[in-house]
Parts: structure tokens; C-alpha cells; sequence
């Protein structure tokens, strides 16, 4: 089969023949119709991930048809549309995934590839309403969204919540599912255009965070948030602290600009404020976002859908941060 190859740091994907996968007991040959780009796909290419290895076939996110399984208890799921859960091994503890647990595209070889071999564990169904591409736009941000909002967030309806960076393939989900909750959606952008277009999914209104007064602006069209999601981090945690009610919860699943500088702790534990960190989630979670696609009939956003062999274009375009939605992969 053809994969998209990733043989060094800062190397571009290079498409190349490899071996097809085989399915080993309790494993799943998938033929994928699509995968998407994930940030960490960049982190990784740029040589800032832990437990680098190469080569490596990258790619968190795919959907395609079961081709072959290795045990023959799982034949039902032989011919089915299914999405890839890409939080392997993810344990027994709800709370925090084990030593084991790992995420599909690194270490285990991913998904920009024709084929895959994964646990059936990680198999669920396509949900119907979706496109290939839009079903491969689901998995890995659907998952930390989902996680981030509900698990750690412990959103409830009517609550005023802030998303950053609305252009992120993570927060555009957690805007879907946020107004699918009936909360009332706030984000920011570096883009006046991905401000409208949050607005046309649902969001209340926003700011762009390049203004050197955003956090004013919010202020004054939201007041302050019962919650807010972030994967930005950097200076920016000072007025996120600013802008979070007592009481209330901000929660974090990257640090795209850095460790935040100089930390005020007494804003934070006198107004009772809680720091929450997440990653991935566990498979009850991947169950419950999935169920909530299908009962909300929630469609990810796709930026742009590219064959598998425009694997690095499709890097460097996730790069320029130029993109609405999910960039996709298909494969013939
Ligand atoms: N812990 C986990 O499990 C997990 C899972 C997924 C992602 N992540 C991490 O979360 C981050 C986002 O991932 P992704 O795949 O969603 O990324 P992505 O699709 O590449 O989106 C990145 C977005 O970050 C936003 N951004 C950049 N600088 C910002 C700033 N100073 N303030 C606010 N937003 C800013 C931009 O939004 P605008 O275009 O609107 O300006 C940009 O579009 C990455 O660091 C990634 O590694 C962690």
C-alpha cells in the first residue's frame, strides 16, 4: 500500500510503497477513505513531541471500511463504515489514562496511509449523517473537545462559556458542542472572518485576540465566563484568569504559545477558581461524543479535502493557521 512516510525532523512526508498492514488477534484491518491533519501531526514533524521515532507514518484520524479482522468473534464488523478512536490503551482509571496509553500516529503507525491495523476496541460506527471527510474530521478533536467541555469541564446548559482560537480543529468542535448544550458561546480568533463564521455555527459573539484590548471587548459583551477552553496558554492564561467568574473553571489541553509567564496565584484561589488539564479521553468519552454527533447530528467542519499524496501540502497549509475546519485526506 502507499503511505504518507515521515523519515526525519523537519523532513516533508514523503509518499512511498510499504507493507500492508495484517490483523493480529483482537486487531482490525481498515481500508481508509479519509484521515485528517491534526496539530500535533506539525509537533511532530518539527521535532517538538516527546518519544520521537522514524520512520513513522503519521495521521491521529481515519474512517474507512473494515477489510479484515484477526479474531474470529469480530467478523461482524468485516464490510462496516467505522471512525478510529485514536486514544489507545487508554486504561481502567476514567480520571487519567495508564502507563500504557498511547495515541494513534506515534508511536503506532497512523493513519496517512491507504490501510491500518487497530485494535476492533477502537472501532465505532460511522455515524450516518456524515460524509467520508467530515466522519475523518470527527475523532481526535471530537474526543478532546468532548473531554474538555463535559468530563473535565462539567459544563451545564444556560452557563456563559469561551472558546480561543475558533480556527482550531479542537475548538470549533467544542463551539459545536458547547451551543449543542445550550450554552451560550463566546471565542476568539485572530481572524474577523472566523469570527463571523463562529457566529453563523452559534457563538454569541467574540473577540480577536491580535486587539490588544480582547479581553475588555469580551468583558463587555459576556461579562464573566462559567467556563472557559484553551489550548494557548502563554501570556494569555493572565486574562483568562481575569475573565473566569469565582467559582468557575478554566479548562486546557495545550500550550501552543508557551508556559504562561509571571502567574498570579492569589486570582486564582481566592475567587476559587479551578485550573483543569485534559488530553484525549477515555473510551466512555469517545462513546458519549460520538453519541452526541449522532442524536445533535453535528457535522465537523471541513477547510479543505486533499488527496492522501498532498500529504505535506496539507501540512504546510495546517501551518499558515489560514484554515476554518478540518484539514482532510482522501484517499482513491
Ligand atoms: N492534549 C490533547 O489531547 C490535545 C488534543 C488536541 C490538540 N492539542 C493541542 O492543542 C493545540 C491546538 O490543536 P489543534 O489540532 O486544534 O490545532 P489547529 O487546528 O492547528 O489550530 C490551531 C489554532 O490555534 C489558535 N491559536 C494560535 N495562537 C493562539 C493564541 N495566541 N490565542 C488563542 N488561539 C491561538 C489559532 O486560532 P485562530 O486561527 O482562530 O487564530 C489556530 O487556528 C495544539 O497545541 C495541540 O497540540 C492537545
Amino acid at each position: 500500500m502507499k503511505a504518507a512516510v515521515l523519515e526525519g525532523v523537519e523532513k516533508p512526508l514523503v509518499i512511498k510503497p510499504v507493507a500492508d498492514p495484517a490483523p493480529a488477534a483482537g486487531f482490525a484491518v481498515v481500508r481508509l477513505m479519509a484521515a485528517a491533519l491534526n496539530h500535533r501531526d506539525l509537533w511532530i514533524q518539527k521535532g517538538r513531541y516527546a518519544g520521537l521515532k522514524f520512520p513513522i507514518i503519521l495521521g491521529s484520524d481515519g474512517t474507512g471500511v473494515v477489510e479484515a479482522v484477526g479474531s474470529e468473534g469480530d467478523r461482524g464488523w468485516v464490510g462496516r463504515h467505522v471512525i478510529i478512536n485514536p486514544s489507545l490503551d487508554w486504561g481502567d482509571d476514567p480520571r487519567v489514562q495508564g502507563s500504557g496509553f498511547r495515541i494513534l500516529g506515534l508511536p503506532d503507525d497512523g493513519t496517512f496511509a491507504e490501510a491500518i491495523a487497530v485494535p476492533v476496541a477502537n472501532l465505532a460506527p460511522r455515524p450516518a449523517h456524515l460524509a467520508v471527510e467530515q466522519a475523518a474530521a470527527l475523532p481526535l478533536a471530537g474526543l478532546t473537545a468532548w473531554r474538555a467541555l463535559f468530563a473535565r469541564g462539567r459544563l451545564r446548559s444556560g452557563e456563559t462559556v469561551l472558546i480561543t482560537g475558533i480556527g482550531g480543529g479542537v475548538a470549533l468542535l467544542a463551539l459545536q458542542f458547547a451551543v449543542a448544550a445550550d450554552a451560550t458561546v463566546y471565542v476568539t480568533s485572530s481572524s474577523a472572518e472566523k469570527l463571523t463564521r463562529a457566529r453563523a455555527l452559534g457563538a454569541a459573539g467574540g473577540a480577536n485576540y491580535r486587539d490588544a484590548d480582547w479581553p475588555a471587548q469580551l468583558r463587555q459583551q459576556a461579562g464573566l465566563f462559567d467556563l472557559i477552553v484553551d489550548s494557548a496558554m502563554g501570556e494569555g492564561l493572565a486574562s483568562l484568569i481575569e475573565l473566569t467568574r469565582p467559582g468557575g473553571r478554566i479548562v486546557f489541553y495545550g500550550d501552543t504559545t508557551g508556559n504562561p509567564p509571571g502567574f498570579d496565584a492569589r486570582k486564582v484561589f481566592f475567587r476559587q477558581i479551578s485550573l483543569l488539564g485534559t488530553t484525549m479521553g477515555s473510551p466512555a468519552d469517545f462513546a458519549a461524543m460520538a453519541h452526541l454527533v449522532e442524536a445533535r447530528r453535528i457535522v465537523p467542519v471541513v477547510d479543505t479535502a486533499l488527496p492522501l499524496e498532498c500529504a505535506e501540502q496539507a501540512l504546510r497549509h495546517l501551518e499558515t493557521a489560514a484554515q476554518f475546519g478540518k484539514i482532510v485526506l482522501t484517499m482513491a
